[in-house]
C-alpha cells in the first residue's frame, strides 16, 4: 500500500460516510460501489509523473481531514492542465488517477476518477459530459453550479455532489484552493 492507496481509500470511505440522507443517495450509493470495486480491482500503472503550476496550491489547502492524505499522495500524482482552460495550469488541474492505477478492471463497469485542483477564485469553467459524476468535495469552499441547476450554490459541510448524464457544471473556488474527487461511472453496457 502505497500514500496514494491510503489516500483512495480514505476517500471511498468518506463517500461512504457521507452518503445517508443525501439527495440523490441511491445512485451516489452506486458511484461508491463503482468506486470501491474499481480500487479493489486496480493495478499500479508505472509512469513519469508530472507538475503544472496550480499543483502548488495543494500543499497549501484549507485544513480538512483528506488533505493531509492528499498532501501525503502527492509525489504519486499526476497533473494536467484542463483542456477546458487556457491557463496553462495555473487555475485550474486535474490529477487523472487511471493515469496511474488502471481502475477499469472490475466488472462494475467503467470509472474514470481524479483530483481536481482550483487556486484561490480559481474557477472550474461550465461543462457536461454523458457519464454521470459524484465529487467528493475535500479541502476548500466554493460555489457550485450541479444536478442540473442553473445556480451557483454553497455546499453543506458534508455534502457530495452529484451529476446526471451531460448536466451543466462548474465550481468557482472562494479564498482557499479547492480540492475535490471526481468520479465518472457508467455499466459496461453504455460502452
Ligand atoms: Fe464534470
Amino acid at each position: 500500500m502505497t500514500a496514494l492507496d491510503d489516500f483512495l481509500r480514505a476517500c471511498e470511505r468518506e463517500i461512504a460516510r457521507r452518503l445517508p440522507g443525501q439527495p440523490k443517495q441511491d445512485v451516489l450509493a452506486a458511484g461508491h460501489a463503482a468506486f470501491q470495486a474499481a480500487l479493489d480491482a486496480s493495478e499500479p500503472i508505472d509512469v513519469r509523473r508530472q507538475s503544472i503550476p496550480v499543483a502548488e496550491h495543494l500543499r497549501h489547502g484549507a485544513a480538512a481531514p483528506l488533505l493531509a492524505a492528499a498532501q501525503a499522495a502527492g509525489p504519486e500524482l499526476s497533473w494536467v492542465a484542463s483542456s477546458r482552460l487556457d491557463d496553462n495550469g495555473t487555475e485550474a488541474g486535474l490529477a487523472p488517477l487511471n493515469d496511474v492505477r488502471d481502475l477499469d478492471r472490475s466488472d462494475w463497469g467503467h470509472v474514470q476518477c481524479g483530483l481536481m485542483l482550483l487556486r484561490p477564485n480559481g474557477t472550474y469553467p461550465l461543462h457536461s459530459h454523458p457519464p454521470q459524476e459524484l465529487y467528493l468535495p475535500i479541502s476548500g469552499y466554493g460555489q457550485w453550479r450541479y444536478g442540473g441547476s442553473t445556480e451557483f450554490c454553497s455546499l453543506a459541510p458534508d455534502a457530495l455532489v452529484y451529476n446526471h448524464p451531460n448536466d451543466v457544471h462548474s465550481v468557482v473556488a472562494g479564498e482557499e484552493p479547492l480540492l475535490a474527487l471526481y468520479i465518472l461511472w457508467s455499466d459496461r453496457s453504455d460502452g
